[in-house]
């Protein structure tokens, strides 16, 4: 648990807050003054998800859901599922989901499908990042911050083993 690992900086604080403004710049402009719901999939995109939406123009509205993979092994299970819903109605919405990664696509893939049944006026996705190479389902991701290798990244928001998520910048681990 003490143990600590080596990180190497792959975005500095202020390239991630300078590409955060531009994405807010660009939803703000899609959007035209429409207001949003912004939905921060816990844990990871808590620290993108509110500086996106301190960047976006029109009228914000927050709210927070948690997703697990269930499944044995390290390869996360394809199943995925509430762990803590949206607080709030989304239907008739402009919805913008803020996710720190897309990497496999499947929770994606799953919110997507689910705040269009719960009748969603528009599903938007915003990812801090995305692993192509890592991609097994096609999701239409609208706005990417970075695209990035095959690395396993912390640092703003994201976690090795619950560590690290309080990093001011994006990194990658050394194994
Ligand atoms: P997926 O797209 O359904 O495979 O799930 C993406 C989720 O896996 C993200 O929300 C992260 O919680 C986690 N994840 C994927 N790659 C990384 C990484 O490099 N560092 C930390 N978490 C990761
Ligand atoms: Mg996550």
């Amino acid at each position: 648990m003490a143990e600590t690992e080596k990180i190497s900086v792959m975005y500095t604080e202020e390239e991630v807050n300078d590409r955060i403004k531009e994405l807010g710049a660009e939803i703000s402009e899609e959007l035209g003054g429409e207001p949003v719901k912004v939905v921060c999939v816990l844990k990871g995109a808590s620290f993108f998800a509110t500086e996106l939406a301190k960047r976006i123009t029109c009228p914000v509205f927050m709210d927070f859901i948690c997703c697990s993979s269930y499944g044995s092994g390290t390869e996360s299970s394809h199943e995925v599922k509430i762990v803590k819903d949206l607080d709030t109605d989304i239907a008739g919405e402009n919805v913008l989901i803020a996710e720190d990664i897309i990497d496999s696509g499947y929770t994606l893939q799953y919110l997507t499908e689910e705040f269009k049944k719960r009748g969603a006026k528009r599903v938007l996705i915003c990812v801090m990042l995305s692993k192509p190479d890592r991609r097994e389902v096609e999701v239409p991701v609208d706005y990417i911050g970075y695209t990035v290798p095959d690395q396993f990244i912390v640092g703003y928001g994201l976690d090795y083993a619950q560590k690290y998520r309080n990093l001011p910048f994006i990194g990658t681990v050394e194994f």
